[in-house]
């Protein structure tokens, strides 16, 4: 019998649910018992992931009322969740209370913004709705998994896919001392960003080949980007974030900058930067700018900086559905399970997607 622990996967046909499928299936601690899907129940998994039909069998999607059920039956198991906002804490809610009322006890990292708030009222401020399960949110932390060392906390919230980018440049600069706490974020993503569901703003016949920003000093992640860099540094820092729709359908770029504390060169702080994430194997801090290519479909974050003495500009890029979401994901729960956090994580980027 396998000794890999079983893993439900909540988000059913979502970009993120393939992801996680795609990396639960590689992955050799794992095993993928079941994707639950609202509006594809009794259907292929293959048929809405066909590229991952060779690893999936005839595996098919389970309603969510099974997927609860069988984290109810299981003694151990993970719950990987990409359902959407608004959804996910009230889905994850009762797939727990019903296993705890069977005496089980699932790990569950969610990867929507449900859980990324410890206040129920932060949360309603963003989101314009009261949160779904208001007694859970102490039941998760929230952090980039190289922004938090200990866990105390039996389930996580894996921060956006924006919020990954920009938090891994911005949080050394102030965890560190290096700025003055105002910072200015541009960051650009791939159309994958938006979910499988085509909308006019989103849609990609209508991103790609162009560039353009969107919900500029008002968008959802400004706030989080503010509360999670403060919970990680201590330090209340004015966020200025500008999001944009970028030309390709993977990947983010973020420009941060800020104005220096302290006069600095761009070698001293690509160096400052590399003590920083020394030991972190999946953030690798380059001399030269980085590309999105470079880290497409990898869970690997490259990170490089510039400064004339006065200003700073770091430059981030990760995957928005690895790294930023699935991949990420994944790297908490090897944390919480106990295995190694690179496992099933460390292919690198194949370069030309
Ligand atoms: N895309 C990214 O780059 C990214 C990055 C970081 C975080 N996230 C977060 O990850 C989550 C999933 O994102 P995504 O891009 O995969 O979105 P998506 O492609 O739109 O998929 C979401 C899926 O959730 C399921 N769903 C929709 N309404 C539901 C409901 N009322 N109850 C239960 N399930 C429902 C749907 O699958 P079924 O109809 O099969 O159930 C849908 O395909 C979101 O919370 C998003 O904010 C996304």
């Amino acid at each position: 019998m396998s000794q890999r622990i079983p893993v439900i996967v909540l988000g059913g046909t979502g970009y993120v649910a393939g992801e996680l499928a795609r990396l639960v299936l590689g992955h050799p601690g794992l095993e993928l018992a079941a994707v639950a899907s609202d509006s594809q129940p009794g259907e292929s998994v293959a048929g809405a992931f066909p590229h991952l039909a060779p690893a999936l069998g005839d595996l098919a999607f389970c309603p969510q009322d099974d997927a609860a059920a069988l984290a109810a039956r299981l003694p151990r198991s993970a719950v990987l969740a990409a359902a959407p906002h608004g959804v996910s804490a009230a889905l994850i809610d009762a797939l727990l209370s019903r296993a705890e009322a069977a005496g089980s006890h699932p790990t569950v990292v969610d990867i929507s913004a449900d859980y990324r708030f410890a206040d129920p009222g932060a949360y309603a401020a963003v989101y314009g709705h009261g949160h779904g399960a208001p007694a859970r949110q102490p039941q998760f932390s929230c952090a980039v998994p190289e922004h938090l060392a200990a866990v105390k906390t039996p389930h996580v919230a894996h921060p956006g896919c924006f919020s990954t980018a920009t938090l891994l440049a911005t949080v050394p600069l102030l965890a560190l001392g290096l700025i003055e706490p105002r910072v200015f974020v541009s960051a650009v993503t791939g159309s994958t960003g938006a979910g499988r569901k085509p909308g006019p703003g989103t849609h990609h016949p209508q991103r790609h080949s162009d560039l353009y920003s969107y919900n500029g000093l008002a968008h959802r992640h400004g706030p989080e980007i503010a509360a999670l860099a403060q919970a990680a540094t201590g330090v209340a820092a004015d966020i200025a974030f500008v999001p944009h729709s970028g030309p390709f359908a993977r990947g983010i770029h973020a420009t941060v900058q800020a104005t220096l504390a302290r006069p600095m060169q761009t070698a001293d702080v690509i160096d400052a930067l590399r003590q920083f994430y020394a030991g972190r194997p999946f953030v690798r801090v380059l001399d030269a700018p980085p590309r999105v290519k470079d880290v497409v479909t990898s869970n690997y974050a490259h990170l490089s900086a510039v400064a004339d003495g006065r200003t700073v500009a770091v430059m981030s890029v990760i995957d928005n559905l690895v790294k930023g979401a699935a991949g990420g994901g994944v790297q908490w729960m090897n944390r919480l399970l106990g295995f190694e956090e690179t496992a099933g994580l460390t292919a690198p980027a194949p370069g030309w997607t």
